[in-house]
């Protein structure tokens, strides 16, 4: 809903050709509708970005001399607003006072990021880049009105309790040294933070010490150990438990409480030992395993695996997937392809997902982890 300044940016026919809809900026047309009523009460989120420091001091004096404005004047679901101006706009104490006010009558004002602005000058008063828009945006959603029926789960997982596991396990040696791998645990984020967003009890046993997600409750662990112990402390009536984690499969046997020394005994005859210590490996339990073994029979909670596989001469990262569906017995296995360069620690994955009894396939991506986990939880929905 571009304002009639806001035309001089990006022209009507270019807003009504990428998003297929009519453009308005006023409230005289379509008037039997009423849509400056409509849209403002219908609306989950109100987005204004970038916001002017005009259109600021419309919203704070209350002013409707366009549609947008009216929208605001009518919208009860949170509003956001970015403003975007020269920094000493954005500075003028007129502005500063338009900025608290909005932000006293709840309205989420994003600060502005600060660079290169409009013109040759550069300071505060840039609009954020949209992913961070679009993350306060997801935050204000999952976080509803405040009002007390929005505070009430909704969305198709209101009502279910679930536990994710989220990060790659730390194995430690000694004081100062861990057996680790490359997960960053930003899938197992997305997913806690998408399924709490569809009204899901979440908790996150994470082995990643990223941002909480909103509405999470999360159980830090190190060791893969720590992590099955928390993962049956959580499990009582959980009706899904997804295995995002990367487990380590083996611990070392020994833990040195003191830092092993690089020359690590002096020998008889008063010489440094400096033979390089053997790490002898224990294996871990299998979680997902134990999870399904657990159950036996029953079906409930949904299991869903994760299988991080790289194709070899003996298969594809699809058949890898199959066997190990066919080893592990969960739900659901999401199969995603891993090497040192893709998947681990970005913001993007390439998945497969199969289920159990049936061959078909649901490939996802290349997608954002939050769509990736979007999708793992439509199937996951479904099984429900
Ligand atoms: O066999 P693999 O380690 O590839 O299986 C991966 C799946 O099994 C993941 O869902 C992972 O969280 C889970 N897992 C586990 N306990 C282990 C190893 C893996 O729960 N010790």
């Amino acid at each position: 809903m571009p304002t009639a300044s806001a035309l001089h940016f990006v022209g009507e026919a270019t807003w009504a050709a990428l998003s297929g809809k009519p453009v308005h900026t006023d409230v005289w047309s379509d008037i039997t509708e009423v849509p400056h009523v409509r849209i403002g009460r219908e609306a989950d989120l109100v987005v204004v970005a970038p916001a002017t420091a005009d259109l600021l001091a419309r919203a704070a004096t209350g002013q409707a001399d366009d549609l947008l404005t009216n929208v605001l004047l009518t919208a009860r679901c949170p509003v956001v607003m970015a403003p975007a101006m020269h920094t000493e706009m954005y500075e003028h104490p007129a502005t500063q006072a338009n900025i608290a006010t909005l932000s006293e009558r709840g309205v989420h004002v994003v600060p502005p990021a600060s660079g290169r602005l409009t013109g040759r000058d550069s300071g505060p008063g840039r609009l954020p880049e949209p992913e961070e828009l679009f993350e306060v945006c997801r935050r204000e959603l999952a976080r509803g009105s405040g009002t007390p029926s929005a505070a009430a789960p909704r969305g198709p997982l209101a009502g279910r309790r679930v536990v994710v596991t989220a990060g790659g396990t730390r194995e430690p040696l000694d004081p100062v040294r861990f057996l680790g791998n490359r997960s960053s645990g930003k899938q197992g984020y997305a997913l806690a933070r998408t399924a709490a967003e569809r009204g899901a009890e979440v908790v996150l046993v994470s082995a990643a010490g990223l941002e909480a997600p909103a509405g999470v409750r999360v159980v830090p662990v190190e060791t893969a150990l720590e992590m099955e112990a928390a993962v049956r402390a959580e499990l009582a009536d959980a009706d899904v438990v997804v295995m995002a984690a990367a487990v380590a499969d083996f611990r070392p046997a020994t833990y040195t409480e003191h830092k092993i020394k690089k020359t690590h005994a002096v020998g008889a005859d008063g010489a440094p030992d400096e033979s390089v210590p053997a790490v002898p490996l224990v294996r871990n339990p299998d979680i997902l395993a134990g999870l399904v073994a657990a159950r036996a029979g029953a079906s409930s909670p949904v299991v869903v695996g994760f299988a991080a596989e790289t194709g070899d001469a003996s298969g594809s990262v699809l058949e890898h997937g199959r066997a190990k569906l066919a080893r592990k017995s969960c739900d659901v296995l999401v199969v995603n392809e891993v090497g040192a360069d893709v998947t681990f620690g970005k913001d993007e994955n390439t998945v497969h997902v199969l289920r159990r009894g049936t061959d078909a396939v649901l490939d996802v991506g290349p997608a954002s982890k939050d769509v990736v986990a979007g999708a793992v939880w439509d199937v996951v929905t479904d099984l429900l």
